[in-house]
């Protein structure tokens, strides 16, 4: 994998979008599969075992098709064979039938590894994990194991607009460039790159993909009408690798397209007309996913304006397709963004409960309720959701943001594996975990753009390939995902695996420690949320403030003396969370406002605290630097070039956000540093 892309002079490319860098030019093309763009965790030689040996392929249907395109482009380019008739092999993938199942039975004896499947998909699984093990795949024997996703629906939510809005641009949060499916206000003729977007995806175990922004916009909103072919085609590119299209859809639908006088969810004449619509869907998407709807949040429309409940807004949708087998995505993020900052009772993080708790039991089976894995916006640390376990008679998904919107916006090194791990392995209730209450499934707001290392940052590819192996495997150790991506990505280069894990391992905690401390959340600069502002959202109507004063820091959140948050959750957390002395250290000025010589469990005070880790993480961001200089004769100039000149402009924002986070708090406290560093 090498010399796949130029880079045009930084000037150009930050005309390109801000802060994205979409002008990047492409030079020449790669073996083939991926011209011009980063063949990412599927590089050619990842298929060089399989390319280089004789595989027999059982079973008809498109996927298999698939499976069979993918071994025999691998032995054209390494001279193996493949078959569909029996004949010596080492390698054989077969589908035992379709029923529709994702797993498959991995095995080797007298010298031939064996993928079985009953289901389409899992054969395509299959052949990919072979792929993930390498040589290893075709040493020694093995017990035949069967693999199967613990989670149903792996699906990632593009952010996408289909024309650009004057605000957020193609694509909203983005920070890789243009949108993979649409163009000048429409979806783009050729979707080759579209199609090895799914490749990719199926590589790691997503099964869906949402093609369109929450927030819908009259262009988009006629994606579910008169503009449907163009999603058809979208589904008809990313079909061969097993994933099926959602739509977002804006809950005025009947009145904005179908020129009704009303969307209230009980009206027959709406239900008709949804009725209607998705049958159209259907026609032209056979295999659609189904909806997703953010209603009644942050200005989009929904049930409340009709007296309607979010249960009545959600079945009426789940009764449209459910003739057709879909899904209903509802999204939980409903608060309110017009609140006072003088007023101490409304608190951000209590709505979704509040909201969504008493609706437990109403929705239909086919309405997944998606609920942000943290009770607020997906800040560097957040507490669980409470949501997550309070409604067992409901179906959730638990939704992550792989998009950097406040975690460096793909400028900044921030692997996110542990984090969203943590989220994962969290006992709500001290035994049952988020992972194994995700019922609706995983999702991720997707990172990806038309960037040609597909995610601007190129270590920012390492999360979208974890959250597919961990929608996969709740369960499983980051770690280990963290190190097949290296590997599949990078090669085997002595010293390169170490160098690249040293980097990506502790990113999450140095961004940490940089910008907002010990949970407090939202220091970014209001609107486009990069760069930090510690009193940005301050007096602000969207809720969410840190109440700094000279003497102390942090939201009291306790049931005791503040909003009652904390007694949103189950025990043990309940009490572990109601006082200060139980709290966690990473989350206390999330649930209490304490003074700034407040001790902590680590032994520091508050504000020590706060200097200490400020310093630590921009030199945390210097040591990882530098380790990346030192990988220059190890990696692809390309991308070695486009992550050096990202570290720049990290090294330059940390430094930032500690200078402006300490001289804050020293101003606000009068409490020198310990250490004597220098403060502003
Ligand atoms: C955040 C983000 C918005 C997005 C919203 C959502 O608030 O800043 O751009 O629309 O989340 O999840 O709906």
């Amino acid at each position: 994998v090498s010399g796949y892309v130029r880079e045009v002079p930084s000037r150009a490319r930050r005309r390109g979008g801000g802060l994205g860098s979409r002008t990047a030019r492409l030079s020449r093309s790669v073996g083939g599969l991926m011209q011009g763009v980063d063949p990412a965790w599927l590089p050619d030689g990842a298929f060089r075992p399989i390319g280089t040996r004789r595989t027999l392929i059982r079973g008809s249907g498109p996927l298999v098709d698939t499976v069979h395109g993918e071994v025999a482009e691998a032995c054209e380019r390494f001279g193996g064979s493949v078959s569909r008739a029996p004949e010596p092999c080492d390698l054989v993938l077969e589908l035992t039938g379709d029923d529709g199942s994702e797993g498959f039975v991995l095995g080797r004896r007298d010298g031939c590894t064996t993928v079985t499947a009953s289901g389409a998909r899992g054969l395509l699984y299959g052949l990919f994990h072979v792929v993930r093990l390498g040589e290893a795949a075709f040493l020694g024997e093995t017990q035949p194991a069967v693999h199967e996703p613990k989670l149903a629906l792996r699906m990632l939510d593009h952010w996408d607009n289909v024309a650009v809005h004057p605000v957020m641009g193609q694509v909203e949060r983005g920070y890789a460039g243009g949108s993979l499916f649409w163009e000048d206000g429409r979806a783009r003729g050729d979707l080759d790159r579209v199609r090895r977007y799914g490749r990719l995806l199926a590589a790691c175990g997503i099964n869906a993909v949402s093609v369109n922004n929450v927030n819908v916009h009259a262009a988009e909103a006629r994606l579910l009408t008169e503009r449907l072919g163009e999603v058809a085609d979208i589904a008809g590119a990313l079909r061969p690798y097993g994933i099926r299209v959602h739509l977002s859809v804006t809950f005025a639908a009947p009145m904005v397209l179908g020129g009704l006088p009303t969307a209230d969810p009980l009206d027959p004449g709406v239900s008709a007309w949804w009725a209607e619509a998705t049958a159209r869907v259907y026609a032209a998407v056979p295999d659609f996913g189904g909806f997703v709807v953010k209603a009644d949040s942050e200005g989009q429309p929904g049930p409340f304006a009709y007296g309607r409940t979010h249960a009545d807004g959600a079945n009426m949708l789940a009764a449209a397709v459910e003739p057709y087998g879909g899904t209903v995505h509802w999204r939980a993020f409903v608060y309110d963004h017009r609140q006072d900052w003088r007023d101490r009772s409304t608190d951000r993080a209590r709505a979704a409960y509040d909201h969504f708790v008493p609706l437990d039991g109403e929705f239909a089976d086919n309405a997944v309720l998606q609920v942000k894995h943290g009770p607020m916006d997906f800040q560097v640390r957040e507490p669980v959701s409470p949501l997550i376990g309070a409604m067992p008679g409901t179906r959730l998904a638990v939704e992550l943001q792989a998009t950097q919107e406040y975690t460096g916006q793909q400028r900044h090194v921030c692997w996110l594996g542990p984090m969203w791990s943590e989220v994962l392995r969290f006992r709500i209730d001290g035994e049952s975990t988020v992972g194994a209450s995700a019922r609706g499934g995983l999702v991720a707001v997707s990172n990806v753009g038309d960037d040609p290392f597909w995610t601007g940052h190129p270590l920012a590819q390492a999360n979208l390939y974890t959250f597919g192996r961990l929608a996969w495997e709740p369960g499983g150790d980051p770690h280990r995902f963290l190190d097949e991506w290296i590997g599949l990505t990078f090669g085997s280069a002595p010293g390169l695996a170490k160098g690249l894990r040293s980097i990506l391992d502790g990113s999450w905690r140095t961004y940490e420690k940089y910008t907002a401390p010990l949970g407090v959340g939202f220091m970014v600069q209001p609107g486009h949320h990069y760069g930090p502002s510690v009193d940005g959202y301050e007096y602000s109507p969207w809720g969410t403030y840190h109440f700094a004063d000279r003497d102390g820091v942090g939201v009291d959140r306790s049931v005791a003396s503040g909003t009652g948050y904390a007694g949103q959750y189950a025990k043990p957390w309940a009490e572990v969370y109601e006082s200060a002395e139980t709290c966690p250290d990473e989350l206390l000025l999330f649930f209490h406002h304490v003074s700034y010589g407040h001790t902590l469990h680590s032994g520091k005070t508050v504000i020590q605290h706060i200097y200490d880790t400020h310093f630590e993480g921009v030199a945390e961001v210097e040591a990882a630097q530098e380790v990346w200089a030192s990988l220059a004769d190890l990696v692809d100039p390309a991308r070695h070039t486009r992550v050096t000149e990202r570290f720049e402009e990290q090294l330059r924002s940390a430094r930032e956000w500690r200078d402006q986070v300490n001289s804050y708090f020293f101003r606000k406290s009068g409490v020198p540093d310990a250490r004597g560093r220098t403060i502003h």
